[in-house]
């Protein structure tokens, strides 16, 4: 890589980051999340709720609302209003060490990622032209230039989940559960599989372990998202094939093409009409029998979450004010299981939410 730098090898396929300040940083605030974000976070929000029952608040997905919800938990619960500052500045400062540190070492990367999108195995295609529709635009969780505006970007969500995920972001822990829990159609054949929105190619590339004998896809808006992924893959020797396609724009694949879909939180992330083009997308790829996998946020139609704190009140105005989910309250508000249904789809079965949210099983009807 650069020659500035020492070369401090790589944690799995994630490339380390420049200075070992940098990780020890990123390990402390992540532990620190765990410990002071993670845990109480359950009590501090029921008391938040409790708190807006009492003075008749509710939430509404704009700024007057966020504002008036702000002052009642100024007022009555200070250590909810302390704990989602410390929540946006933990979250600000992880991912301005990840850009700065990884930017330190920029043409490397950018020349890393030059490389491997002519190599295989496996397959990148990406346009360097492609115009983003303008809801791409958001900073989603605060990531500095959100998914798509800077060529690092896939790069950065890499080293950032990791730290924000914390323990189950090792070693891709989540998406190896998250696969071992995707079900397959109910006739068992899988020959081609996609992976819709899939970022960096997690998921995706635990698919292919788990089926190696199908042909893996994983589709992403972002060109700097599913370059990396390649890139990612490579590391791994995995024959995945990505490509740059927005969810809602999947015209040109032929239809009946897969047996299984999978889409993991991306439908929270987008405005609602996009989630109905994919979601009939979806329907039109699969062929007769074909399963669409989706974990998500918990909606209007999902069955009720165990704690009962599901995505609403107090965790929803802050969530989608302060760590930038602006689509969010309008999906948790909707009836995602009917808007399926009205597809076509047809319910296998709903997993109640965990940290891998709220699974979703349909099938295209034979
Ligand atoms: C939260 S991440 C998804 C995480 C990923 N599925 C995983 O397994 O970890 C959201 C992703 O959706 C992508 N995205 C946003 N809008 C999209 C769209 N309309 N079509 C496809 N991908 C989209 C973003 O570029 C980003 O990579």
């Amino acid at each position: 890589m650069d020659n500035f730098f020492p070369d401090r090898g790589k944690v799995g396929p994630t490339p380390s980051m420049t200075h070992r300040a940098d990780e020890s940083f990123l390990n402390y605030l992540s532990d620190l999340r765990a410990e002071l974000m993670m845990g109480p976070s359950k009590v501090v929000h029921q008391k938040a709720n409790a708190a807006l029952a009492a003075a008749g608040v509710k939430f509404e997905p704009t700024e007057e609302s966020v504002e008036a919800i702000r002052a009642v938990v100024r007022d009555k619960v200070p250590e909810a209003g302390v704990w989602a500052r410390v929540y946006r500045s933990t979250q600000d400062a992880f991912w301005n060490r990840v850009t700065d540190s990884y930017d330190l070492r920029r043409q490397g990367f950018l020349t890393m990622l030059e490389d491997s999108d002519k190599r295989g195995p496996g397959s990148v295609t990406w346009d360097p032209t492609y115009q983003y529709p303008p809801y791409t635009a958001v900073e989603t969780h605060r990531q500095n230039q959100g998914y798509v505006g800077d060529a690092l970007s896939g790069l950065r969500f890499d080293y950032g989940t990791r730290v924000f995920y914390g323990a189950a972001g090792e070693n891709d822990f989540l998406h190896k559960s998250l696969a071992a829990k995707v079900s397959p159609p109910l006739d068992g054949k899988i020959t081609r599989i996609m992976d819709m929105a899939c970022s960096i190619g997690q998921l995706t590339c635990e698919l292919k372990r788990r089926f190696p004998d199908a042909e893996v896809w994983g589709s992403d808006i972002s060109a700097p998202m599913v370059r990396y992924a390649h890139y990612r893959a490579i590391e791994q020797k995995l024959d995945v094939h990505f490509i740059q396609k927005a969810a809602e724009d999947l015209d040109d694949l032929p239809a009946g093409h897969f047996d299984l879909i999978t889409v993991f939180i991306l439908f929270h992330e987008v405005p609602l009409p996009i989630i109905d083009r994919a979601i009939a997308n979806a329907f039109r790829l699969l062929r007769p029998g074909g399963t669409f996998w989706i974990s998500d946020f918990p909606t209007q139609g999902a069955e009720p979450n165990s704690d009962g704190l599901n995505y609403h009140g107090y965790l929803a105005a802050i969530d989608s004010a302060d760590n930038s989910e602006p689509y969010a309250p309008d999906f948790v508000r909707c009836n995602v299981e009917e808007r399926l249904a009205k597809c076509g789809f047809r319910l296998r079965y709903q997993t109640l939410a965990d940290i891998n949210a709220h699974g979703r099983v349909c099938d295209k009807p034979e």
